[in-house]
């Protein structure tokens, strides 16, 4: 692949020692606070994230982009835990939300990323579900964790693989915050959301998200009243919230954005 293109960055970011590789396709340093909850999506010049029907939409919206499938990668390599609401996880059947299922010719790599990082050998899948309506023959199913309702929980229960274990919160819907502390108890730090809108928007709501990595699409889809189509954030009111530009790069005519998300 192409080098992404280093436009800009913000002195005084993190940085790990990235296998060679991963550093210059990434176009230079990379690296994460911890602990660290981080979201990473990919939007269209018109802000269209999600678009309706039987597809992964990210795939859709980025044009099938490599570069969007390198810097997914990475953010996967370097996350304790990838945490999905059930909506993302439905429209992703067949996903495992590995670092080589979104960039397989940098496999070797990120193995080394997870070694030096002293991180398990891949991230924990956390699925956010209360009605518990989850397929149980999915793949990613074998290695994860989902957070549901009583009712989900019995409606889940026994039909799970091995690898697959359940807390059960109270609330309903879920407070995030308490999503969060749970994932910490766990020992779960680095978390990276990949959304998608309706998760994201709570993590926001709370003021729990630290970090946004954003893709600028170079697409249009536009939009009609009511057909299903969402921007980054869906189901809240966020009146406006500030967020600081951390780094630009650029590849073809996509843009990779990080923003540090700044609470009010
Ligand atoms: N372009 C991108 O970068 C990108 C990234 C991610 C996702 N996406 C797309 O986004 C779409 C899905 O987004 P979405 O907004 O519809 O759904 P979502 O945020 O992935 O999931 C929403 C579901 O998660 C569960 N959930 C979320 N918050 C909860 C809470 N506080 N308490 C209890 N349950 C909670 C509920 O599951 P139940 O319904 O099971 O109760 C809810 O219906 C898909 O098309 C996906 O492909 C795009």
């Amino acid at each position: 692949m192409k080098p992404i293109e280093r436009l800009f960055e913000r002195d005084g970011l993190p940085r790990f020692a990235l296998p060679a590789g991963l550093a210059t396709s990434y176009g230079g340093d990379f690296g994460l606070a911890r602990p660290l909850l981080y979201a990473n999506f990919v939007a269209s010049v018109d802000g269209v994230v999600t678009v309706p029907g039987d597809v992964e939409s990210g795939g859709v919206v980025s044009g099938g982009s490599e570069a969007d499938r390198f810097v997914m990668g990475v953010l996967r390599a370097a996350a304790d835990a990838v945490l999905i609401g059930a909506g993302t996880f439905r429209a992703g059947a067949g996903d495992l939300w590995h670092p080589e299922a979104a960039f397989p010719a940098a496999r070797g790599p990120f193995v080394e990323l997870r070694r030096q990082l002293g991180l398990r050998p891949q991230p924990l899948l956390v699925v956010v579900t209360a009605s518990g309506h989850i397929d149980p023959a999915q793949p990613a199913l074998g290695d994860c964790l989902i957070l549901t309702t009583a009712q989900g929980e019995s409606r889940m229960r026994g039909n799970l693989p091995n690898g697959a274990s359940i807390a059960v919160l109270e609330a309903q819907p879920f407070n995030a915050r308490s999503m969060l502390e749970l994932l910490h108890a766990r020992g779960l730090h680095v978390i990276l959301t990949e959304g998608g809108p309706t998760l994201v928007g709570q993590l926001l709501a709370e003021n729990l998200l630290d970090e946004l990595f954003l893709t600028t699409s170079p697409r249009l889809f536009g939009k009609r009243s009511g057909d299903g189509r969402k921007s980054l954030v869906d189901g809240v009111d966020l009146g406006g919230r500030a967020l600081e530009l951390l780094s630009v790069g650029r590849h073809e005519s996509h843009l990779f954005l990080r923003y540090a998300h700044r609470a009010p």
